[in-house]
């Protein structure tokens, strides 16, 4: 799906889809080298960070593993708080492992900090971070994010996974919605 499919709603357009495919073969061609010669998980968060674990597990030139996990956060609608469950575990066991994050977006923080210090728990050899997208001002815990995107604005985001209200995920660029579709939120 693309902008004009659904002008109405849209805002503006933040990141075009092929800005995103630049970046992210950018940080795919950091990443194969430096996990060049080790065996690497990548581990994404259902299910915004589907689109970008997809394409950039794609665009690596080293061959990886894959694994999905699905967490809630208790907050509301637009934002998360400190309290996350697990609502589907990753299928395999990450002792000894060198794992990637793939994440679509770091608000402010909260889902990366608790989720590396959980794979740290169960044992994984290293945990690092790619971020497509970062909210610098939102942010409200500290986390190492290695592998950068993009840095936006506070506004909040649809398109290439992430949604509102689970619209929008399969926009093939990134956006900023109209702000009466939030109306009666
Ligand atoms: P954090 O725990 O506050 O960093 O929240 C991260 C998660 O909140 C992301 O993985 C997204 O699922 C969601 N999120 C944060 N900002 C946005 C946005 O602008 N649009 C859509 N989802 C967002
Ligand atoms: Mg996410």
């Amino acid at each position: 799906m693309q902008i004009a499919d659904v002008q109405d709603e849209i805002d503006h357009e933040l990141i075009t889809k092929a800005q995103i495919a630049s970046k992210i073969h950018e940080v795919a061609a950091r990443v194969s080298k430096d996990y060049q010669g080790r065996d690497l998980l990548l581990v994404a968060v259902l299910k915004g960070a589907v689109n970008t674990i997809s394409a950039f597990s794609q665009a690596l030139s080293i061959p990886v593993q894959m694994d999905f996990m699905s967490l809630s956060s208790y907050g509301s609608g637009t934002e998360s708080s400190g309290t996350i469950a697990i609502r589907q575990d990753l299928s395999c066991d990450v002792r000894g492992r060198h794992i990637l994050i793939v994440e679509d977006i770091v608000d402010s923080g909260r889902t990366l900090a608790w989720l590396v210090e959980e794979l740290k728990r169960r044992g994984a050899a290293s945990v690092e971070i790619f971020a497509l997208l970062e909210k610098p001002s939102r942010r409200e815990v500290d986390v190492d994010v290695r592998y950068r995107g993009y840095e936006i604005p506070d506004e909040f985001v649809v398109g290439f996974g992430l949604d509102y209200d689970e619209r929008f995920r399969n926009l093939d660029s990134i956006a900023v919605l109209k702000p009466e579709v939030y109306q009666g939120e």
